[in-house]
């Protein structure tokens, strides 16, 4: 059960905040199925994950919205995705050459899944969300995604996300989330759950979308 972080202060990430949240990044997401199915070798998996989540983070704060707490021990990566976005697959596929090396492979593979599968219903998407190992089960993911979902619910606008483990999919349930149709990466790789916060409406959230591109 997680305890209740009642004096937490949530505030919008800038660059000076890049250096902490990359790691915590790049730690929380170290263990897990999907890391185990990206780079199996946990020393490889470090290196890169470091460049990978350099990357994720400049890209989030140059085109998303980036939140964190003041004392920089979580971060949570938000897209708004009003309208479908055409990813630049050349240029993804350079960048992603760049960071994984001769693990890029399944790195594309995984983002052209994700992507195949992304609503095209106007919504926020959340990228990545984070919390230092240390300080979680404390209340902390929990908060900052509620302080957002009251932020789209004023705009009366809906949250997609991508679940990678059972646990975590708990956590979106409880905060009003529905899971949709799963995607299974190839070659032994996990589950991922598709997860929809509705807009709220009179009669209840939004359900989700049926249509995928
Ligand atoms: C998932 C995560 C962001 C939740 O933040 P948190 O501050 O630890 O969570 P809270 O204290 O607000 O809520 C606790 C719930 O979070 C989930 N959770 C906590 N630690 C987790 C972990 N290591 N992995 C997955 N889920 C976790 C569980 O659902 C937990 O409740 P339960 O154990 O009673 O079911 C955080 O644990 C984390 O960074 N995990 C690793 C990275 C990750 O999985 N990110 C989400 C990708 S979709």
């Amino acid at each position: 059960m997680a305890v209740t972080n009642k004096n937490l202060l949530i505030r919008q990430a800038t660059e000076a905040d890049a250096g902490p949240l990359i790691a915590i990044l790049a730690e929380a997401f170290h263990e897990g199925s999907v890391a185990d199915w990206l780079i199996p070798d946990p020393t490889e998996r470090r290196t890169v994950y470091y460049r990978y989540f350099t990357d994720a983070l400049h890209q989030g704060l140059e085109h998303g919205q980036v939140y964190t707490t003041s004392d920089l021990t979580a971060v949570a990566i938000w897209y708004p995705r009003l309208e479908p976005t055409p990813t630049d697959t050349r240029a993804r596929l350079e960048a992603l050459e760049r960071i994984a090396g001769a693990y890029a492979p399944k790195f594309v593979l995984l983002e052209e899944m994700l992507d195949a599968f992304h609503p095209d219903d106007p919504h926020h998407y959340l990228a990545y969300l984070a919390v230092e190992p240390a300080q979680q089960n404390r209340g902390i993911g929990a908060a900052l995604l509620a302080d957002y979902h009251r932020r789209l619910d004023d705009l009366g606008l809906p949250a997609y996300l991508e679940a990678t483990n059972m646990r975590n999919r708990r956590l979106y349930l409880r905060l009003g989330y529905t899971a949709g149709p799963t995607i299974v990466l190839p070659t032994g790789g996990p589950i991922i759950w598709r997860m929809w916060r509705g807009a709220p409406t009179s009669s209840g959230r939004t359900l989700f979308p049926v249509r995928s591109r």
